[in-house]
């Protein structure tokens, strides 16, 4: 049986990071679960609350589980982005993994408070299922944005996150580092990338002791990732370069194919294109050497 908590943990000791991918369908689900399976990494597949609308709490945990279980294989779903206690409750009754139970956008006090008590009651119905939370601003919306809103005054500080980290006993927690979610489309076009403040993930680390996830992957410099793994990250996120290679992918079926009307005869060619995301992504923060050694 493969248990979220351990992969981590070795994850942690090979200083490598388990990817996390979102998915709001089918073809997202495969290109994720294939990439990882060729690759022999461990992966986290999320559902914010929108995605796993669409999709069904229910249907994508049972989806998850029987990959999980007909391939033996370390995949794992987190609900992504959790905003209300009923919304954690109902994905942990589910059979979740992970809970991102995201309050940042409340004072701290607040959030401490109810982060805290969000822990308490998700332990309660599954003591094996891991709750993040997150402090400081990392903007919202996994899209193409039109501007880059200033997030320097958000930062999580060090003595922030040890405080948050002492007083709600999360699993994990989600620092504001300089990351944040979504893209430009001059990142779209490869013109920018996003950089990361690796020393305050370092000062963050030491402070907190625990897992550390990297929110806002997307568009992130290959060498800040590579560096912030080394500092402390131990999950990063990525949504947005997923989904314009599901567009992408999907026009480029349709287009292919004009007079084709079977979905699965169209839909491998949005697979291979979120593919070669999902893979390039993985090689990166599992680095080349490592690969499947953490199976
Ligand atoms: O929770 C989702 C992620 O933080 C995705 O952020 O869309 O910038 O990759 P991203
Ligand atoms: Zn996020």
């Amino acid at each position: 049986m493969h248990a979220l908590r351990s992969v981590l943990e070795q994850a942690q000791q090979m200083r490598v990071a388990v990817g996390h991918f979102n998915v709001a369908d089918l073809v997202l689900l495969k290109a994720v679960f294939v990439s990882a399976q060729e690759l022999k990494v461990p992966v986290l597949v999320g559902v914010s609350e929108g995605e796993r609308g669409f999709m069904g709490v229910p249907q994508i945990a049972v989806l998850v589980r029987s990959l999980r279980e007909e391939f033996d294989f370390p995949i794992f779903l987190n609900a992504d982005h959790t905003h209300s206690l009923v919304k954690a409750v109902e994905a942990a009754k589910a059979g979740f993994d992970a809970v991102v139970f995201d309050l940042s956008a409340l004072p701290f006090e607040q959030n401490v408070r109810q982060t805290k008590e969000a822990v308490e009651a998700l332990k309660a119905i599954n003591p094996s299922i891991l709750v993040e939370g997150e402090i400081g601003d990392i903007g919202t919306g996994s899209e193409i944005h039109t501007e880059a809103p200033d997030l320097s005054k958000s930062l999580t500080t060090p003595e922030e996150a040890r405080q948050f980290v002492e007083s709600t006993g999360v699993d994990i927690l989600a620092p504001a580092v300089g990351n944040r979610h979504g893209m430009l489309k001059s990142m779209v076009q490869g013109e920018a990338r996003k950089h990361l403040d690796i020393e305050r993930i370092a000062q963050i680390k030491k402070a907190a002791r625990i897992l550390l996830t990297l929110h806002g992957g997307s568009g992130t410099d290959d060498n800040d990732l590579r560096i912030a793994i080394a500092a402390g990250i131990n999950i990063v996120h990525i949504n947005t370069e997923v989904r314009v290679a599901w567009r992408r992918g999907l026009e480029s079926g349709l287009a292919k194919q004009p007079d084709e009307v079977a979905p699965y005869k169209i839909l491998p060619t949005a697979v291979d294109s979120v593919k070669q995301v999902v893979l390039s992504r993985l090689k990166l923060f599992n680095s080349e050497q490592k690969l499947g050694k953490g199976l």
